[in-house]
Parts: structure tokens; C-alpha cells; sequence
């Protein structure tokens, strides 16, 4: 922590001394662009961002040099969607629970059980051509989403083991920093303790909080198989997380640079997509065998039926989120009907 914060300090006192920002800092000639990401060096996000940096530089490599911080280094997602949009680093990977205060259409993935398969899911975000007008509703913001990254389904995982919803009461589960997030916790009857990533494992081990919910790599990668024993597959949500970019940097490229950009961000996201199924599978097995910790196979229609109500409520509230919804309703009912085939 303390590490992370001189390390901070001491890339925005570069900053200042830079005059126009970290991201103009020029080193022999070459412009550095800096990308800051909250997960290990060994998650599929960042072999993702490796190839970003290599296919930019075999393309780029006399203008631009490509920069991963990996480990929220630069700062928790928060932090450095702000850093971001102020152009002081280029890029940042955040979930799209950190998007929702810049742009409410981002509320759709909060969703408890949004999408009802994992193919709909992909093909919603595959559809690059649709999804580039989602991605525009940041541009006021100052920064844009360039890709998707898999950051797989969320589950509930504690202390404690969690068999039905009633096993959730009075349990203080750690969301991420966003209203929905807080709705969709309370809404399963926990208590909802919004925090940064950063902050989950020491918060469980101090039992500060009861549990957490996430995808199977916060256990391993993350460690927090260490101190929380019970992952529960309840599967309440798929959300994905979003390769941004500060606007204006995105905006000084030529058509042919832009172009470059484009398809490393693509090129990442192939890359990011096959090590996630590959490590999907190790994390279960290194959780359960070197961890200690237990899978529960729950009745998913109970926790569904609990937060029932949500979908409903947040279309109600948000009208902006309408438009994506029904095109994923229409996808999801495409896979449906092939299993009822
Ligand atoms: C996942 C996701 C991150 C997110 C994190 C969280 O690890 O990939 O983008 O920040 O969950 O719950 O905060």
C-alpha cells in the first residue's frame, strides 16, 4: 500500500514537472503510453495488454512505447478512470460498475441475472458495431471504450458458506463503488460495503466485511482464497470489463495510428478471451485443491426469484439503459430457444 501510494506520488510529481501530463512525457524520441490495470501480471488482462503493447510497437515502434502497470499501481480503477480522463496516463482497464457515474447506461451490467448464457453475453459484446454507441456515451467524459475484456460470471464467496439467500442476511459483502452495485447486494438481503478491489483481501482477513462477490480468479489471483473459504455458484452476474482511453489522445491519431490502436485493443481482447476459459478452469482446481476452498452448488432459481423485482425497478429509474436491455432480451431469447430446440 504504502508502496503504491510513494509510486503514485512520485509519477504525478513527474507529472508536474512534465508541465502537460505523465501521458506526454517523451523519453529518446518516443511518446510513452502509459495503461493502468488492477490485476496481477499473471491475469489474462494483462497477457491481453501484452499484446496490445507488442502489435502497437510492431506497427508504432519509432513514435510510441507501451507502458502496463499492472496491480492498481497507478491507483484503484477510480483513480485512474480520473487520470485518464484528465490525459495524466492513456489508458486504464475498469469494470463497468466504475463507468456507471459518467455514463448511467453502463446500470444494464448491474443487472442481477441479465444475461441468461454466457453465448448471448458474447455475442452481445462481440457486436462491435452496436456496442461503439454505447462506448461513445463517455466522449463528454473525456475518455471512450476501445474494447472488452471477459471478467467471466460473480458469485458470492465468504467466511461463512452460502446454501440459499436467507444465508446472506446480516452478512456485510463487499460490492464495487457503485449505487447499483449497492442495490444489487441489499436487494439479495446482505449489506452492502462498497469499497476498491484493492481493499477486499485485508478487509476479509480483519473481518471488516463477511465476503465479497466475484469471479473465480479473485481467489487466486487475487488470494482471497485465503481468507475466504465458501465460494457459492449463485452466478448473479456477468460483467464485463472495458479497455478506455482518454479521448483527445485517441482523438490526435492519424486515421492510420487510430486504425493500429483498433486492432491491438481487438488483437487483446482474442488474447484475453482464450486465457480466460484456460484460467477459469486452473483457478477452480488451485482454489479447491492448494486453497482449501469449498464450491457450493446452489438452487440459482432461488436467488433469482429474491431479486426478482431489480430488472423492473432499474428500467423504471433509468430509461437510458432501455435500449440495450432489449437488444440483449433479444439475444438471450435467441439461445434460449436453441436449447429448447
Ligand atoms: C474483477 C474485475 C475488475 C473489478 C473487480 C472488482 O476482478 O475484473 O475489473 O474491478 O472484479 O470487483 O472490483
Amino acid at each position: 500500500k504504502g508502496l503504491k501510494r510513494i509510486l503514485a506520488a512520485a509519477l504525478c510529481v513527474t507529472v508536474i514537472a512534465g508541465m502537460s501530463g505523465c501521458a506526454s512525457s517523451v523519453t529518446g524520441g518516443k511518446r510513452i503510453i502509459r495503461i493502468s490495470h488492477a490485476q496481477s501480471e499473471t491475469h489474462p488482462e494483462h497477457l491481453g495488454l501484452l499484446k496490445f503493447k507488442e502489435y502497437v510497437e510492431e506497427n508504432l515502434g519509432d513514435k510510441y512505447e507501451v507502458q502496463i502497470f499492472p496491480n492498481e499501481l497507478l491507483g484503484s480503477a477510480q483513480k485512474a478512470i480520473e487520470l485518464t480522463q484528465t490525459g495524466a496516463i492513456d489508458f486504464v482497464v475498469a469494470g463497468t460498475a466504475n463507468l456507471e457515474t459518467f455514463a448511467d447506461v453502463y446500470e444494464v451490467f448491474s443487472m442481477p441475472y441479465l444475461f441468461t448464457s454466457e453465448d448471448a453475453y458474447h455475442e452481445v459484446m462481440n457486436d462491435t458495431d452496436y456496442m461503439n454507441q454505447v462506448y461513445a456515451s463517455t466522449d463528454e467524459a473525456g475518455f471512450r471504450v476501445l474494447t472488452w475484456y471477459n471478467a467471466g460470471t460473480r458469485n458470492f464467496y465468504a467466511t461463512k458458506p452460502i446454501h440459499t439467500p436467507d444465508d446472506l442476511k446480516g452478512l456485510k459483502i463487499r460490492v464495487q463503488q457503485s449505487p447499483a452495485s449497492v442495490n444489487m447486494a441489499k436487494a439479495f438481503g446482505a449489506a452492502a460495503s462498497p469499497m476498491s478491489f484493492g481493499e477486499v483481501y485485508t478487509a476479509i482477513q480483519q473481518g471488516v466485511i463477511d465476503g465479497a462477490e466475484n469471479n473465480e480468479l479473485a481467489l487466486t489471483n487475487n488470494k482471497h482464497g485465503e481468507v475466504a473459504k465458501y465460494f457459492s455458484y449463485n452466478k448473479h452476474q456477468m460483467v464485463p470489463d472495458m479497455l478506455i482511453g482518454n479521448l483527445k489522445f485517441l482523438n490526435s491519431l492519424s486515421d492510420e495510428e487510430r486504425e493500429v490502436f483498433e486492432e491491438a485493443a481487438r488483437l487483446s481482447t482474442e488474447v484475453e478471451l482464450e486465457e480466460w476459459d484456460v484460467q477459469v478452469e486452473e483457478a477452480k482446481k488451485i482454489a479447491q485443491d492448494d486453497m482449501g476452498v469449498e464450491f457450493i452448488d446452489v438452487d440459482i432459481q432461488q436467488f433469482k426469484d429474491k431479486v426478482a423485482g431489480v430488472q423492473d425497478e432499474m428500467l423504471k429509474e433509468n430509461p437510458d439503459i432501455q435500449d440495450l436491455y432489449d437488444r440483449i432480451q433479444e439475444i438471450n431469447a435467441k439461445y434460449t430457444d436453441k436449447e429448447a430446440e
